[in-house]
């Protein structure tokens, strides 16, 4: 607890002025005020898991861009997204996985439960806000991620408008499955799943 404490204030100095103000709402209601307080603290950490992990893969995404351009980037997110998001997980001790149901990594495809999540904040829209899910055995926490600016648009938008085909077919090449390009502007990208085992 006390590492989480420190980790947690680290994260805090780290990620502060990117808070955004939205609160996550829970599917929990079992009326025990201490459990409520829990389910809120972990919301709480799992909200500053999720803004410190997209930190983390924008900050190493544009020191890519800087060094390689584009096309590089695109090289060095197949070789290392992965590996990041693992890292990640290993340090706060929890299951890290970015979903989409237009995913360009095949391990980022959802499976029906994950879909079903996905589906929802698509239907939410702007309104969509992250969810505390609890079963049997865990906690799970499922925020949206969103296109918020137009350099995703790079790799993720229109051919011909945000995309030359040079970029586009380099993608392509690269994921031959991929279904991640069409994009416009605030458009539900995926999702981040924070599992607690
Ligand atoms: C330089 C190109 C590039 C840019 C810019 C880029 N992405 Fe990606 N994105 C990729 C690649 C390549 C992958 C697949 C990584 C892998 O193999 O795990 C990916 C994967 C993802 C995924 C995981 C789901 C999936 O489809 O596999 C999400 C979510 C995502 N990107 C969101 C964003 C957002 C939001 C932005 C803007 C902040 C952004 N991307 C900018 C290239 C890019």
């Amino acid at each position: 607890m006390k590492q989480w404490t420190v980790l947690l204030l680290v994260m805090v100095l780290f990620v502060g002025s990117c808070q955004n103000s939205n609160s996550a709402k829970s599917t929990v209601h079992n009326g025990k005020v201490s459990d409520a307080q829990n389910e809120e603290e972990l919301k709480s950490q799992a909200q500053l898991i999720v803004q410190f992990s997209s930190q983390a893969l924008l900050g190493k995404l544009q020191k890519s861009i800087g060094e390689q351009g584009i096309a590089g980037a695109v090289d060095f997110c197949k070789l290392e997204a992965d590996a990041i998001t693992d890292s990640l997980s290993l340090a706060f001790g929890v299951d890290i996985k970015r979903i989409s149901s237009k995913n360009r990594n095949p391990n980022n495809a959802p499976n029906s439960e994950e879909k079903k999540y996905l589906d929802q904040f698509e239907s939410e829209g702007e309104l969509a806000l992250p969810i505390l899910v609890k079963t049997e055995d865990r906690f799970t926490y499922f925020a949206p991620i969103r296109l918020a600016g137009g350099l995703c648009l790079n790799c993720h938008g229109k051919l011909d408008e945000s995309m030359t085909l040079e970029q586009f077919e380099h993608i392509k090449e690269m994921y031959p499955e991929d279904k991640a390009t069409g994009y416009s502007l605030g458009d539900l990208r995926g999702m981040w799943k924070i599992t607690y085992n």
